[in-house]
């Protein structure tokens, strides 16, 4: 019997995450099955109990479960615990562990994929939900000059600045006091899309040389990254690279061995028809 790993969320039809997980068993020879698992919006707790009990190994969780899955967490990684959110699940004797590899797999999607160092960098980060919050601390560890953090609800974006103020140089408020900013790395972590919205931002935003980053990927340029490249971002990415890679932190965490995410990431390209737009 392989081992048995499940992706749960609700909606959870057009996840991605087996097809990924199970072209990094066949790349690496792990045998491991990966599934993915529609929980009842107030079943999640139920759902992981019968997965446990079935002999399960280990979850990933999605939208809306990350912060449940948090809870329900007997242990927590340190970057879990500063997210507030758990995207991964490890059931090991009898035990919940709860970690999240959103930010990590975003900081290796920019460093190694984008080759965007982010030392000494100037980074703007829009919005101050679950995604935004999961990755704030793994931006930090890679000492950027700044992170300014910028959201709708301005309190958010404090509080969420004000929760990491000892891990570097971050700062929290409105759209609107961005005016007279630049940054080298602008990132949306809103889901202002979804609801057909553009985000309230001033001109000036992108410093020579920027990039822009969407962590939602779809076919062809996201709303997000129209924009960016009509505000004069030089560069702009989508989330689908982060999608792979926080998937390539998760399998890791549970086998012990990376898998290489680039053929994964040149795979599920070819499927969107979407090609990552290096330059303008
Ligand atoms: P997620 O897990 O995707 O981060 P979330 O925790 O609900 O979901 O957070 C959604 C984020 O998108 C928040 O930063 C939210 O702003 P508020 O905190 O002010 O609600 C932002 N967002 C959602 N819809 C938006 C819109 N129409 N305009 C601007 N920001 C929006």
């Amino acid at each position: 019997m392989p081992d048995r790993y499940a992706v749960f969320g609700n909606p959870i039809a057009h996840s991605r995450s087996p097809a990924i997980h199970a072209a990094f068993a066949a790349a690496t020879g792990e045998d491991l099955c990966y599934e993915a698992r529609l929980a009842a919006v107030d079943g999640f707790a139920a759902a992981i109990a019968e997965f446990i009990a079935a002999g399960g190994c280990g979850a990933n969780v999605t939208v809306p479960f990350k912060e449940e899955a948090f809870r329900l967490s007997q242990r927590l990684s340190e970057r879990a615990a500063r997210a507030g959110a758990v995207n991964t699940l490890t059931f090991s004797k009898g035990e919940i562990a709860g970690d999240n590899t959103d930010g990590a797999g975003l900081v290796r999607d920019l460093v190694d994929n984008l080759a965007f160092p982010l030392a000494g960098r100037r980074i703007l980060l829009l919005g101050a939900g679950g995604a935004a919050r999961g990755v704030v601390v793994p931006l930090l560890a890679e000492g950027p000059a700044s992170l300014d953090i910028a959201n709708r609800s301005a309190d958010k974006a404090r509080q969420l600045a004000a929760a990491c103020a000892d891990l570097g140089c971050v700062q929290g408020g409105s759209f609107g006091e961005l005016a007279g900013k630049s940054f080298d790395l602008v990132i949306n972590a809103t889901s202002a899309s979804l609801v057909g919205d553009t985000l309230p931002l001033p001109a000036g935003l992108f410093a020579a040389k920027a990039l822009a980053y969407d962590m939602m990927y779809g076919q062809g340029a996201t709303p997000f990254l129209q924009w960016a490249k009509t505000a004069g971002a030089a560069r702009q990415a989508d989330g689908l690279g982060m999608l792979v890679e926080q998937a390539a932190e998760a399998f890791l965490l549970w086998r012990g061995r990376r898998p290489a995410t680039a053929p994964v990431l040149r795979q599920l390209r070819a499927e969107l028809g979407v090609s990552r737009q290096p330059t303008a």
